[in-house]
């Protein structure tokens, strides 16, 4: 058996979806920083991601657009295995899983892109490997494409980093399961720090970022503990190193990072808004924040950067919701407090796109928002998106109402409801309209897939048969439903919690009434 630091490759990374990295989203960000997509609303484009894992992202962005193309590179032969499989059998033909390694991209017959995408990657590998991808990215994205790149970031690993550190000393030599080793780490570092132990006295972030490493996956751990390469990378070094591939910076994917009071506490707004360029701005920023994981964007494009009036960009959006009218809050969340948004033009807004997503220009066929300009609703709609209740979608969509009996149109749904991925508490399904993926509690995830399969009559008995094949029961209140009573039961409380959440999935396109 290998001695720990060598391992990580043989540890499969978990698969993840990230809404970050989504042309959607990062169309917003654009947008909302004055800068034009890379194509046009519903033009096909290409979308490269680099270090894809398992191709997970992709593969689900892949079956919300099934007219544009997608393309992976990843060097772990089991990642592109695992996503090879899940793209087949969710019936997915516009993805390319390469395997390969970054520094040998010039043989991977790439085409031009207009996404690029770098999710937990940059900060994580050789100079040669980020060379590599710099020379990539200056000969491949298009210019007015998108770069979308997250790394670890300074000044916030600064004092965590020797947490690492902790980690590879106190397990080399050790053999065994890695994986079951860095749970051990973790158990052994809690009891140092509980017991008052110096270096996390007088770096109480490093505790912090401890028990976050207890709550996640341990392959996820032990992936960013024995990557062979490691290096938080500071915004001024990541901007320079894309400059010199004839990108700009555009704006940050961590939306709250676009405006200046809803990034800092007030006290230090009147710096901030003295920065005298954004590249200030961010360094301010970081500081002030300790940033530990930047989601930054570049846009190529040749200096000086076309920045354009922020609303006519706004306009080609749709916005939406992904929660119900009753369940939308009335803040957006401030560093130090919450900003009310109770008032007009909000509510009116809220209401409108809890029933249905909608561009701007429809918002403005409504009598309600005449006397309203697209600069004031793109501004209203803007701190709404800050809430993350109201979000741009892809697609505008019809209200539903909610169906008694229904299917799951889209195959790779399907495939994600009767496969389900991960251990994670919720699955994942794409939505076509969002164009992102909806969280879904697995145990609603089967009465879903039940009725779609068996229809509501036959529902309780086909889950029955499915959960007891796989011995994974339905919970009432933690206690799991292994009888059949019990499951019945189950099945009908999961039903009626479900319930009034089944007109936002027809709206969102996860299920439509048979
Ligand atoms: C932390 S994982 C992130 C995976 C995926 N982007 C995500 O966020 O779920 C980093 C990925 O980059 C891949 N990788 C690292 N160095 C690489 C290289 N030099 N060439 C190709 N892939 C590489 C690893 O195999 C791994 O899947």
């Amino acid at each position: 058996m290998q001695e720990q630091p060598a391992v990580a490759l043989d540890i499969l990374y978990p698969s993840g979806f990230y809404s970050y990295q989504t042309p959607v989203m990062l169309d917003y960000v654009a947008a909302i920083n004055g800068i034009a997509p890379p194509v046009a609303q519903a033009a096909p484009f290409t979308y490269l991601d680099l270090g894809c894992g398992d191709g997970f992202t992709i593969i689900l962005l892949a079956a919300i657009y099934p007219e544009c193309r997608f393309i992976g590179v990843d060097f772990n032969p089991g990642h592109i295995a695992v996503g090879a499989a899940l793209a087949r059998a969710g019936g997915i033909d516009n993805v390319r899983l390469i395997e390969g390694g970054f520094e040998d991209w010039r043989g991977f017959e790439l085409p031009d892109c207009d996404y690029i995408a770098m999710h937990g990657v940059y900060a994580w590998i050789s100079e040669t490997a980020r060379q590599a991808l710099l020379d990539l990215i200056a000969a491949r994205l298009r210019p007015g494409g998108l770069l979308y790149v997250s790394y670890n970031a300074n000044p916030g690993w600064a004092a965590v980093a020797p947490l690492r550190q902790f980690f590879l000393d106190f397990t080399r030599g050790m053999t065994g399961d890695p994986v079951s080793n860095v749970a051990t780490t973790i158990r052994h570092l809690k009891e140092l720090r509980d017991k008052g132990a110096g270096y996390f006295a007088q770096n109480p972030a490093a505790g912090g970022v401890l028990d976050e490493m207890a709550g996640k996956d341990m392959g996820y751990v032990a992936h960013e503990i024995y990557s062979p390469h490691w290096s938080p990378l500071a915004f001024s070094a990541v901007t320079r190193q894309m400059r010199g591939a004839g990108l700009t910076f555009a704006g940050s994917a961590d939306l709250a990072r676009n405006y200046a009071r809803p990034s800092v506490k007030a006290e230090f707004l009147p710096l901030l808004l003295k920065a005298r360029d954004r590249e200030r701005a961010e360094l301010y920023r970081d500081y002030v924040t300790n940033a530990f994981f930047r989601r930054d964007v570049f846009v190529k494009a040749a200096e000086p950067l076309p920045r354009r009036a922020v609303p006519p960009l706004l306009e080609a959006l749709s916005f939406g919701s992904k929660l119900r009218f009753v369940d939308l809050v009335r803040t957006i969340p401030l560093p130090d407090g919450e900003l009310p948004l109770a008032d007009e033009p909000f509510e009116s807004l809220r209401r409108s796109l809890a029933d249905r997503a909608q561009t701007i220009a429809e918002l403005r066929a409504d009598a309600k928002f005449a006397g309203q300009t697209i600069e004031e609703l793109g501004q209203a709609l803007e701190l709404l998106v800050l809430g993350n209740q109201i979000v741009p979608f892809k697609l505008p969509s019809q209200p539903a109402a909610a169906p008694r009996d229904w299917t799951v149109p889209l195959p790779l749904n399907r495939h994600l409801l009767r496969e389900p991925i991960g251990t994670q508490p919720y699955l994942l399904l794409i939505s076509p309209f969002i164009g992102s993926a909806v969280p879904v509690p697995r145990g609603e995830a089967v009465v879903l897939l039940a009725v779609a399969e068996a229809g509501q009559e036959g529902a309780v008995d086909w889950s029955w048969d499915y959960v007891a094949a796989r011995q994974l029961w339905l919970n009432v209140k933690g206690v799991p439903a292994d009888r059949r009573d019990a499951h019945r039961a189950a099945f009908a409380q999961t039903l009626d919690s479900l319930v009034p959440r089944l007109a936002k999935f027809v709206e969102f396109g996860l299920i439509a009434p048979r």
